[in-house]
């Protein structure tokens, strides 16, 4: 057992845990994105930070990363966390503003500007679906190419996989495309992205990739194209 102290409270975790797993078993609420049981932890996201340590060498570390420690003192909502929280969802807001996942983050903590300009990008760089397509559906069909502001999420060499099952779980576990925000605007939300609604799907991917083709999503290009073609065949 690891003993420690989580907002003034003294608690225990078994080994092996993170201090995300103890603040959960303690009923401590820790936002998440790039976090799902069942996949390696990641620490892409940032949103899951406490405070560690105490005066000087006190620090912000991922909680869904970092194990819980013998003594560790920890900060769960200090006033330094709930500010770069909030920074953090600033930044998602402006990176991927169509998501609903987001937009409800933005709304649950209060994020009520952005200052910085909205990218309109299909993907949060999340690594769910690589981790979902790679440790759950035994595939690799899809990883992360380029660094900095070419990182992105392909197949290899950009081309259809020929390991990808179309098993549609990185479509599933996606925060950005799986949950979409639909419209019409619920109050609170500060986007207005949904007046302006693009396609779901990583257009790179090939038609075949993409398992909502057939039944549609509602949303995709393709999806509004065969209908606009079948009214016109009428
Ligand atoms: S949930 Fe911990 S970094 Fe994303």
């Amino acid at each position: 057992m690891v003993s420690m102290r989580i907002d003034g409270l003294d608690v225990q975790a078994e080994e092996g845990w993170t201090i995300l797993d103890t603040c959960r078993f303690y009923g401590i609420d820790i936002p998440t994105l790039c976090h799902e049981d069942g996949l390696t932890p990641y620490g892409a996201c940032r949103l899951c930070i406490v405070e560690v340590g105490e005066g000087k060498n006190a620090k912000l570390v991922t909680s869904c990363t970092s194990p819980a420690q013998d003594g560790l003192r920890v900060r769960t909502h200090s006033e330094k966390v709930v500010s770069t929280r909030k920074m953090i969802i600033e930044l998602m807001v402006a990176r991927c503003p169509n998501s609903k996942t987001v937009q409800d983050l933005a709304s649950k903590f209060g994020v009520q500007q952005v200052r910085f300009k909205p990218k309109y990008e299909e993907c949060i760089l999340c690594g769910l679906c690589v981790r979902m397509c790679k440790e759950q559906m035994m595939s690799g069909a899809i990883d992360f190419v380029g660094r900095g502001k070419d990182r992105r999420v392909t197949t290899a060499f950009d081309e259809k996989s020929d390991i990808c099952r179309t098993c549609g779980g990185c479509m599933y576990i996606c925060p950005i495309c799986e949950l979409r925000c639909q419209g019409p605007e619920p109050p609170g939300v500060i986007c207005g992205g949904c007046l302006d609604m693009t396609p779901t799907c990583l257009d790179h991917y090939d038609d075949a990739q993409c398992f909502m083709v057939e039944s549609g999503c509602g949303t995709c290009v393709r999806e509004s194209k065969k209908v606009k073609e079948k009214e016109e065949e009428r």
